[in-house]
């Protein structure tokens, strides 16, 4: 029972922690809640859980070693006990009630053109933060093509139970399919009500179940599906996919301002099929032009979430019913595509901490 240090306090070690600030939200780690459970025993053992605001944080690791690191520097401190967890807080958008209940975030997936990798985009993001651990949905609204189930491998149709649909499973995320339920090999004249009903039925009369993020594909460019999504539900935002094209990009942008107009945040941009690397000689090449979306994007006040290579194994994979995240996580496109979901989820976590705007009255 000899020489012990100085008894440390909660609150030392606290304002220790303080330091540490979280650079998307823009505030120190403690006052936003994320530090839990600290309890201090009489050897100088500190124990605690680090809270995220998602488990796909893009600064996880620099959190968790920077904490461990600054408390296991104080003075009296013999060892730390440092526990890291997640919490997808729920998005702010005015209402109390979740619009679809025990679905945290709707996070449409957009671009102005078809073609352009949307589907692949959504399905690999929404993998990715499956693969983080996090619980997710994907809504393939793509009233033209359904092309999602095929890149999961899935040809099942949901079942229904007390009128409601029951999503299917594919790796670990849940699946629901507008197309692949009219029909997938029907050729479909979708008029504008109808389509409206879909979507609405689609997102309400679902077992969703606990969701942290329900990831939504959507057609390509600024119709119905789109439309009614951005007013039936209040969306956490939308992420556009462009590629590097000039052309490509005006309409994604397009496509952005269309959805600013709704009150739809844009949650970022993503440029795909972005370059190319040669086989041969294993150099890189920029076949349209480099950093034109991350200049539009800034131009715009936009967040640019990253860029994607144009790769054939991430078209191969899709082929064969896997996102690349999971069946070739080592390839340059999964990495790019993990890196971006974890810059997507960050941003969600920015809305979630959104203050209601001050209204001036006069
Ligand atoms: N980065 C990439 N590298 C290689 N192939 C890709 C990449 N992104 C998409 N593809 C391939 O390009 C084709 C079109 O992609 P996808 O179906 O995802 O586009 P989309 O924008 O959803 O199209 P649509 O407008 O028809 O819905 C697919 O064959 C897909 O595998
Ligand atoms: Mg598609």
């Amino acid at each position: 029972m000899s020489s012990r240090g100085p008894r440390v306090s909660k609150e030392q070690v606290l304002d220790v922690l303080s330091a540490i600030k979280d650079p998307d939200l823009g505030r120190d780690v403690v006052s936003l809640g994320m530090i839990k459970d600290l309890v201090i025993d009489q050897a100088g053992r500190v124990s605690f859980t680090f809270e995220l605001t998602t488990p796909a944080c893009p600064v996880r690791d620099r959190f968790q070693t920077l904490a461990r690191q600054l408390v296991s520097d104080m003075p009296g401190v013999t060892a730390v006990d440092l526990k890291m967890t997640a919490n997808v807080r729920p998005a702010f958008n005015g209402h109390r009630e979740p619009a679809i209940p025990g679905v945290k975030h709707v996070i449409a997936v957009g671009s102005g053109k078809g073609g352009v990798g949307k589907s692949t985009v959504a399905i690999n993001l929404a993998a990715s933060l499956q693969l983080s651990g996090a619980r997710v949905g994907l809504l393939d609204a793509d009233i033209y093509g359904p092309s999602v189930p095929g890149m999961l491998g899935v040809t099942d149709q949901p079942q229904v139970r007390d009128q409601r649909l029951i999503p299917l499973e594919a790796y670990g995320m849940k699946l629901i399919s507008i197309g692949l339920l009219a029909g997938a090999d029907k050729a479909m004249v979708w008029r504008g009500p109808l389509v409206s009903r879909a979507i609405e039925q689609m997102l309400g009369d679902v077992f969703w179940g606990e969701l942290d993020y329900l990831v939504v594909d959507l057609p390509p460019g600024t119709g119905d599906a789109s439309l009614t999504l951005a007013q039936a539900v209040p969306l956490t935002g939308i992420a556009i996919v462009c590629t590097p094209q000039e052309s490509a990009l005006k309409i994604a942008l397009k496509a952005l301002q269309m959805f600013r107009g709704l009150n739809v945040t844009p949650l970022g941009l993503i440029e795909n099929m972005s370059w190319f690397v040669c086989d041969d000689c294993g150099k890189e090449h920029f076949i349209f032009d480099h950093g034109r979306a991350e200049r539009a994007a800034q131009r715009l006040g936009v967040p640019y979430l990253g860029a994607i290579p144009l790769e054939p194994t991430i078209r191969e994979e899709a082929d064969n019913g896997a996102p690349v995240v999971v069946s070739r996580p080592d390839s340059t496109g999964a990495q790019a595509l993990r890196k971006i979901a974890a810059a997507l989820a960050a941003r969600v976590s920015v809305q979630s901490f959104r203050q209601l705007p001050v209204i001036n009255v006069r």
